[in-house]
């Protein structure tokens, strides 16, 4: 459910028209949901009940520090990958207390800012990086939390790209290492274990596999407590699918995800974070578009956009689906026809649907790209000299802008030329 719906033929973004941010802010822009971030994030709360738990939001799906912190200010921890993204966090205001630092690479830098800015735990995604924690938590003289990510060898089934819980992926260490691993963790005098840490895929759309996981990292906690290992919180990762389209079959939901955990590892006494990005930002994000011409050409038509793919990189990347809605609802029973629809980047990977049913389109109309909230900005690029597109946040009736469009003088401003030309 999101709050996009139209209102007297329009398109609104809760109580404001798309036609009157597009007016305001110029076209491509990203618009966002207050009231579907919230509902979003209190479906987990929900989910999680009764449990000792921390929602932490992964911060890769949508970083704008608006977004951050609007869910900080509802309680959510956040999940980070970089020192950018703790920054992002940190100036949201969210205390390092509730920030977890995920990813296979963290780099020295990293971790030493996440350690003198305090931070919840690292997830550890090797020995060696357990080893440089240690190093520089024993230089910096204080011990730094960690949970040890484990690869559960477990099928996400889910697209290849971002599937992360085989042991063919690059990701986590193989849970049959896992105990010899915790036990060099515990000799290592910059270190405090204090959990197991997993995650999957995204976009899953099955809740088997988040059982086979977690059942896996039941066995595992068990067994590391039998070691002498002080388990008290089980970070069990994000990646519940959304739906991407109206028509499709619905993804299960955040309270049947909860219910998996509450049956697998709920008993364990242990405090459960989870880090759900897509869920919470996905449909809780437009991308509007406007019309630059519609092209006929020979057995196909072609609606060229002023969005591309540099700015929604999805559909050339993973072949993603994404709902395209004219802003002005097309009246019961209008014609509508095949269109590709792409943007003016000079690639033919520049195409975001082909053979799309859509009503006729004048230049200048607008439409929205639906489920755009997640890795839609976040994953945007200045290819072709294209600025990034700027970002709304929408609040009732009221609307700002939370990331300005950047000028050119701004973006030329940022190379240099060398003395010598
Ligand atoms: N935690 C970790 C360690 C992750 O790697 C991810 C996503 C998440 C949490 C959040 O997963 P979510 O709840 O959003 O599914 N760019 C791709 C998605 C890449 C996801 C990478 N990791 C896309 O556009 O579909």
């Amino acid at each position: 459910m999101d709050h996009f719906l139209y209102k007297n033929g329009v398109l609104h973004a809760e109580d404001v028209s798309i036609p009157e941010i597009a007016a305001a802010v110029g076209t491509p822009f990203y618009v966002y949901s207050t009231a579907t971030l919230t509902r979003h994030y209190r479906l987990f709360e929900e989910a999680l009940a009764g449990m000792d738990h921390l929602v932490c939001f992964a911060v890769k799906s949508n970083g704008n520090i608006a977004v951050l912190r609007t869910l900080g200010q509802l309680g959510a921890g956040m999940d980070v990958v970089s020192g950018g993204e703790y920054l992002r966090a940190k100036a949201a205001g969210v205390p390092g207390k509730r920030i977890v630092f995920s990813g296979v690479g963290k780099t020295p830098a990293e971790i030493r800012q996440a350690l003198e800015g305090g931070i919840r735990q690292f997830n550890v995604e090797s020995e060696p990086e357990l080893l440089a924690i240690s190093a520089i938590a024993t230089e910096l003289g204080v011990q730094a939390p960690i949970a040890i990510r484990v690869n559960p060898d477990v099928d996400a089934k889910t697209h290849e790209k971002i599937a992360t819980g085989k042991s063919e992926n690059k990701f986590g260490i193989p849970i049959a290492k896992a105990r010899a691993v915790y036990a060099e963790a515990a000799g290592l005098p910059g270190i405090k274990v204090v959990g197991v840490d997993v995650h999957i895929g995204s976009q899953l759309t099955d809740l088997a596999p988040f059982e086979a996981a977690f059942l896996k990292v039941r066995e595992l906690t068990l067994a590391l407590r039998e070691d002498g290992h002080d388990i008290i919180r089980l970070d069990l990762g994000g990646g519940l699918g959304i739906p991407y389209t109206r028509s499709n079959e619905a993804p299960p939901l955040p309270i049947e995800y909860g219910e998996v955990i509450r049956r697998t590892v709920g008993d364990l006494g242990c405090e459960i974070e989870i880090e759900p990005g897509r869920l919470i930002s996905g449909n809780a994000g437009l991308l509007v578009s406007s019309l630059i011409y519609l092209k006929e050409g020979e057995g196909r038509d072609f609606l060229i956009l002023d969005a591309a793919m540099n700015d929604l990189v999805r559909p050339s990347m993973y072949g993603a689906h994404h709902d395209i809605v004219p802003v002005a609802e097309p009246a019961p029973g209008t014609e509508q026809r095949p269109y590709d629809i792409v943007g003016p980047v000079c690639e033919t990977g520049d195409t975001f649907a082909k053979g799309r049913a859509m009503p006729r389109l004048a230049p200048g109309d607008l439409v929205a790209f639906r489920s755009a909230g997640a890795y839609g900005a976040v994953m945007a690029s200045e290819y072709n000299t294209r600025p990034l597109v700027p970002e709304v946040l929408v609040n009732g009736d009221q609307f700002a802008v939370i990331r300005a469009r950047p000028s050119f003088d701004e973006i030329l401003g940022r190379d240099t030329i060398p003395e010598w030309l």
